[in-house]
């Protein structure tokens, strides 16, 4: 799909992506604008560098497409300066290559930070009121009248939710399960000042505690852990939200599922990426404690899953939905486009480490 033939600069698209803010910003700004209409959803290294073509100013990708040394010689052998993941996720790019060629790398934080933390908190209610299991049960005709322990979960409430990467997504899952429910929270972070700390610890919780105090309720407890397994020893429902590199690779392990306070009974939520769990060792805790339970956006090996976790009734499965709300992939779209075009004109691009 061709926008704006005659266009100076040449922009390609490796997908389609939602609303037209992003259209119109790359065709007002003399931009010719190729959206790849190709049906798989996963394109090949070989399939991108066709689309690069001989000359290319920029490229908009996705987070399923490996741009490493391959694609940014491609991408500067073709003239290109300028290359924007529509995520704010990079472990898929190879940012030393990007820099060896001279193309700038950019990202999209900031639009989804709530979004992606409401999935999360939606995946912790699900979990904890098990409400897909009880939502499969209806369905398949078994429910014959109310049962004193007819899926019993939990109540979040006076409960501590643990935060582990505590940066603008942690943060605002942090703020929703405080505020929405009561919970105490514990987090950890690898770095020393966080998000979280700035806006949550800092700000936001004093303020709740008093406004919690005032009214007669009990006040919400707060801490930042010394290490990640105190966070596990503590906490009833955990969330990861860290960015995935060599050090967060497998953070959630067997000796750390076994470790976690409630290791029979607690709820893990990933919507960071799927590597940052072991998920064979996953597979088999849940398989010999029925009521832990998990709620996963990730994959290790996205799209798939590893053998047995689709049987497990423990474990909610979504497919990478986290950012998935119209306003948020519509500022997704904007924010790569503004990427590749502030390059083309000469202005710094928006690449932002600090998820
Ligand atoms: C990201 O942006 O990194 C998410 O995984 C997709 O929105």
């Amino acid at each position: 799909e061709v926008w704006n033939p005659n266009g100076k600069y040449r922009v390609v698209s490796t997908k389609s992506m939602p609303g037209t803010r992003w259209i119109n910003l790359l065709i007002q700004n003399d931009c010719r604008l190729e959206i790849c209409t190709e049906k798989k959803t996963i394109l090949s290294i070989e399939d991108i560098i066709a689309l690069i073509g001989d000359k290319c100013d920029g490229v908009i990708g996705q987070l399923t497409e490996e741009w490493g040394e391959e694609l940014f010689s491609a991408l500067s052998r073709a003239g290109g300066k300028a290359f924007s993941n529509m995520a704010v996720g990079y472990n898929n790019v190879d940012v030393d290559a990007a820099n060896k060629y001279g193309v700038a790398v950019g990202n999209t934080p900031g639009v989804l930070t709530e979004t992606t933390a409401e999935l999360a908190a939606s995946l912790s209610l699900a979990a904890a009121r098990r409400i897909v299991e009880a939502d499969e049960f209806m369905r398949a005709g078994l429910y014959d009248g109310w049962l004193p322990h007819l899926f019993v979960g939990n109540l979040l409430k006076g409960q501590t939710v643990g935060v582990i990467g505590a940066g603008r997504i942690g943060s605002a899952y942090a703020r929703m399960m405080v505020e929405g429910f009561k919970m105490n929270l514990i987090y950890f972070d690898l770095y020393q000042a966080t998000r979280l700390e700035k806006f949550v610890t800092g700000m936001f919780l004093p303020t709740y505690g008093a406004f919690l105090k005032a009214s007669g309720e009990t006040p919400v407890t707060w801490k930042r852990a010394s290490s990640m397994d105190e966070v596990l020893q503590e906490a009833d429902i955990i969330s990861l939200h860290p960015v995935l590199d060599k050090t967060t690779y497998h953070l959630v392990n067997k000796e750390r599922l076994a470790k976690m306070k409630k290791a029979r009974e607690a709820i893990l939520i990933n919507c960071s990426r799927g590597p940052v769990i072991d998920e064979a060792a996953l597979v088999e805790h849940l398989k010999h404690n029925p009521m832990f339970r998990v709620g996963l956006d990730v994959f290790e090996d996205e799209p798939f899953m590893k053998p047995g976790l689709a049987e497990q009734k423990n474990a909610i499965v979504v497919p990478h939905i986290a950012s998935a709300s119209k306003w948020t992939r519509e500022g997704m779209a904007t924010l790569a486009a503004l990427n590749v075009l502030g390059k083309i004109k000469g202005y710094p691009v928006w690449f932002d480490a600090n998820r």
